[in-house]
Parts: structure tokens; C-alpha cells; sequence
């Protein structure tokens, strides 16, 4: 039977259950997402071991769904890409188990995904449908579309890719060579992500989880300038002492060789912030909401409950932290693409849904004359479109995964 390359993605890294159904790395037919942050938000965090056992509940239903969106059986399917790291063990364990049944019980090839690589991917994926579709291009010629190098263009042009989001906030140069990518590491944390920041920030304040979406929509309420938040430049000596960056994803990236000016560190402004509600008294207000485990009102619902219980003072702090992150974000971002010739920037992972850091670097990317892309709000967070569009390469280039593969928590991407 013709095959129409079909591959079935499954994501399972952290709290999203993901499933999608994606032709040819290029069109997806169904993306389903089961969010645990109902489970999670009243702990502030995600915990693992509830992680686990929510994945457990939710593969066999949203593999059916994305299945069932995308009118396809296991039949159709080519191959199954899963997320093999960097991740919570546990959480990565039910996907890849669920992944190597499926594909030893249909027959069918098993690819493993870096997640990491699935966020370059989703921005990627998403340009390659906005181009056929400004084309016009039906369903049936996709295919003749790639043969003929229709997308050449993009596919050639390396690019400088800012993953950042609960877990990353990684610097990667990806590169195209005959149809599949190679990445190399330009910058990354040296502890706490731009994701978990904002997490952190708004859990002191007394938000809810996670931390982004509130503090992206109360920000705009505050003065971005009333706390002048700085970050210092990464020193030297840290950098050539190679010391091991206290992140607990991805720790064996190796950081000894990379330009300090492109390392970033968050943990700083999360106390800095602790620091400055403890001083102005903005704590006692805030904490108040927070244990809702003990009964008390929790966090605000609602922008508008928020805003209610948020003093103005508050609201100036959550506008500087976002504005210093962003500011930082995007320093580190263009310097490293001025110094390696980029002329294309990919920013993917949940922090890029943010409306500032879109806004800003768009902006600056315009009067660079760089591009600069996001994925769609869907495809910014974790999702399995994005792991079974990494996947299409690796599936042309025949790289599946042996049988024996196994989750890796730590998992780096490229050199
Ligand atoms: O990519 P993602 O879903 O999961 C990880 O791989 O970590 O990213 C989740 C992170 C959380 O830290 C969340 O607070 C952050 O992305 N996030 C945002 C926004 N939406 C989600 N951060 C800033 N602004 C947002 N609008
Ligand atoms: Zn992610």
C-alpha cells in the first residue's frame, strides 16, 4: 500500500500528555494535549511521581483521540517517534513503554526524539505549512512540492534557535546538511530556565501555575522601569573552570567551550525579586494566598481577581522582572547571532508565548534585518506535533531506535 508518511508523535517529557498524527514533517492531521496543571497547581510545581501516574491515564486516550482527529487506524501509520529526553524519568518512561509496544505490536519503526529538537521542530513545521499554504499547495502535492526542493529555501538556511521554557533556556545553532539537522550548543543556564523564573516570581506573589501567563498578562498593568533589575555578565573564571551547570535537565551539555557572553542564569532575579517583596512588604499579602493546601483562597482565578489582589507596587515588580528577562533574553539572542552570521531566529518553548519577548524581539529582529519566528501558542508548549515533525528526517535517513531504548532524563542535543 502507498505509504503517505504517517507518523504517530508521543510526547510524555513533563506534565502534557501529547499525541499527534503528522504527514511528512510538514502538515499535521491532529495534535491532542491532556495538560496536568489542574493535578499540579495546587503544589506549585510539577511533581513527578502524580506526573507518572497522569501520563498512565491519559496515553491510551489521547494516542485514540489524535488518531481519531486525523480520521486515521494504526494502519495508516508509518512510524512512531517518541521523546526520549530531557525529561522526568518517570514521565518519559510511560511514553517510550507505551511507543516500543505500539510499534513492536503493528510492526512499525520506532524513532527516538530529543525534546529539545521537538521545539526547534514546531517552528519549523509551522513554516513549512504557512509556506504551502501560501501556495496553495493540496495535500497531494506536498510531496512532489519537497521532491522538487519547493522548500529549499528554508531548509537550507541554518539558524540560530533560543529554546526557552520551564526546563531551557538553551542557545543552538541548527544546521541543515542533505535534509537532516545538526545542532551545536552556542549558549544555555547555568541554572534555573527563564521558564522556572517565572514560575518561581509568581508562586512568591502568589499566582498561580504556572507562573508565565499570569505575569505575561498582568505585566502590562505596572512600570517596566520602576525596579531597575540587572543581570551581570557570566564571569570568566566560572566559564573556564567548566564547571558543571546546576540545571537538572540536560547537565552533561558541556559549557567549558562556550562564549560566556551567551550563558544566561535566572536564579539571581528570582531572589533579587524574593528580596524586594520582602522588603517592600508585598510578602505577607502575597503568601497569604499561596499554601491552598491548607484551605486558604488559593490563587486568583481571573485577570481581573488578580489585578484585584495585586497592590500597584506588585504589579511595577511583575512588569521589571519581565522586562529585565526579556531584555536579557534577547541581548544574549542577537549577540550570538551577530557573531555567527545567523540571519534566522527560531524561538520556541512555553516562555515564547510570551506576548513582551514576540513584541520586543520582532522589533529588534526588524531593524537588525534578521527574521525572527515563533511557533503558534499551541505549538510553543509541549506538544507531539513537534516530536513527530523531528521525527520525518530520521525517518528518510532510516535512524530508528533499538528496542532497547530507555528514557534519558539528561539528554543533550547536538555538539
Ligand atoms: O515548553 P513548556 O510547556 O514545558 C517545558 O518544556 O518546560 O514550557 C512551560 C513553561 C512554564 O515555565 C511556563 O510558565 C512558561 O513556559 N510559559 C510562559 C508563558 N506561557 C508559558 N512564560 C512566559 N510567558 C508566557 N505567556
Ligand atoms: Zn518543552
Amino acid at each position: 500500500m502507498h505509504s503517505r508518511g504517517l507518523i504517530l508523535g508521543i510526547e510524555s517529557s513533563c506534565d502534557e500528555t501529547a499525541a499527534a498524527i503528522v504527514e511528512r514533517g510538514a502538515r499535521t492531521l491532529s495534535s491532542v494535549v491532556a495538560s496536568q496543571i489542574a493535578t499540579h497547581a495546587r503544589y506549585g510545581g510539577v511533581v513527578p511521581e502524580l506526573a507518572s501516574r497522569e501520563h498512565l491515564r491519559a496515553i491510551v486516550p489521547v494516542v485514540r483521540a489524535a488518531l481519531a482527529e486525523a480520521q486515521v487506524t494504526f494502519a495508516d501509520i508509518d512510524s512512531v517517534a517518541v521523546t526520549s529526553g530531557p525529561g522526568l524519568a518517570g514521565a518519559l518512561l510511560v511514553g517510550i513503554t507505551y511507543a516500543k509496544a505500539l510499534a513492536f505490536a503493528q510492526g512499525l519503526p520506532l524513532i527516538a526524539v530529543n525534546h529539545l529538537e521537538g521545539h526547534i521542530h514546531a517552528v519549523l513545521l509551522e513554516e513549512r505549512q504557512k509556506q504551502s499554504a501560501t501556495s496553495g499547495l493540496e495535500q497531494q502535492s506536498l510531496h512532489r512540492a519537497q521532491d522538487n526542493n519547493r522548500f529549499a529555501k528554508l531548509e537550507d538556511e541554518p539558524a540560530l534557535a533560543l529554546v526557552v521554557s520551564g526546563g531551557h533556556t538553551h542557545l543552538y545553532l541548527a544546521r541543515p546538511t542533505d535534509g537532516t539537522w545538526n545542532y551545536t550548543l552556542i549558549g544555555r543556564t547555568l541554572d534555573d530556565a527563564a521558564g522556572e523564573a517565572y514560575d518561581k516570581v509568581a508562586k512568591l506573589l502568589g499566582l498561580g501555575y504556572p507562573g508565565g501567563p499570569w505575569i505575561d498578562s498582568l505585566s502590562r498593568f505596572g512600570n517596566p522601569h520602576a525596579v531597575p533589575f540587572a543581570f551581570s555578565q557570566i564571569k570568566t573564571k566560572l566559564h573556564l573552570a567548566g564547571k558543571a551547570p546546576r540545571t537538572k535537565a540536560a547537565k552533561t551539555a558541556p559549557i567549558a567551550n562556550l562564549d560566556p557572553h551567551f550563558l544566561f542564569s535566572f536564579s539571581g532575579i528570582k531572589t533579587a525579586v524574593l528580596r524586594y517583596v520582602e522588603l517592600h512588604g508585598l510578602r505577607e499579602e502575597a503568601t497569604s494566598r499561596v499554601p491552598q493546601m491548607l484551605a486558604l483562597p488559593g490563587p486568583p482565578k481571573t485577570k481581573e481577581e488578580a489585578l484585584a489582589l495585586c497592590p500597584q507596587p506588585t504589579l511595577d515588580l511583575i512588569a521589571s522582572f519581565q522586562n529585565a528577562v526579556v531584555g536579557d533574553l534577547m541581548k544574549k539572542t542577537f549577540a550570538a547571532a551577530e557573531s555567527l552570521g545567523a540571519a534566522r531566529i527560531l524561538i520556541t518553548g512555553g516562555v515564547a508565548a510570551n506576548r513582551e519577548l514576540r513584541t520586543r524581539f520582532t522589533a529588534e529582529a526588524a531593524r537588525r534585518g534578521v527574521s525572527v519566528a515563533f511557533p503558534t501558542h499551541a505549538l510553543s508548549t509541549d506538544n507531539a506535533a513537534m516530536i513527530a515533525a523531528a521525527a520525518w528526517p530520521r525517518f528518510l535517513a532510516g535512524e530508528f531506535a533499538a528496542s532497547d531504548l530507555s528514557a534519558d532524563p539528561s539528554l543533550a542535543l547536538g555538539t
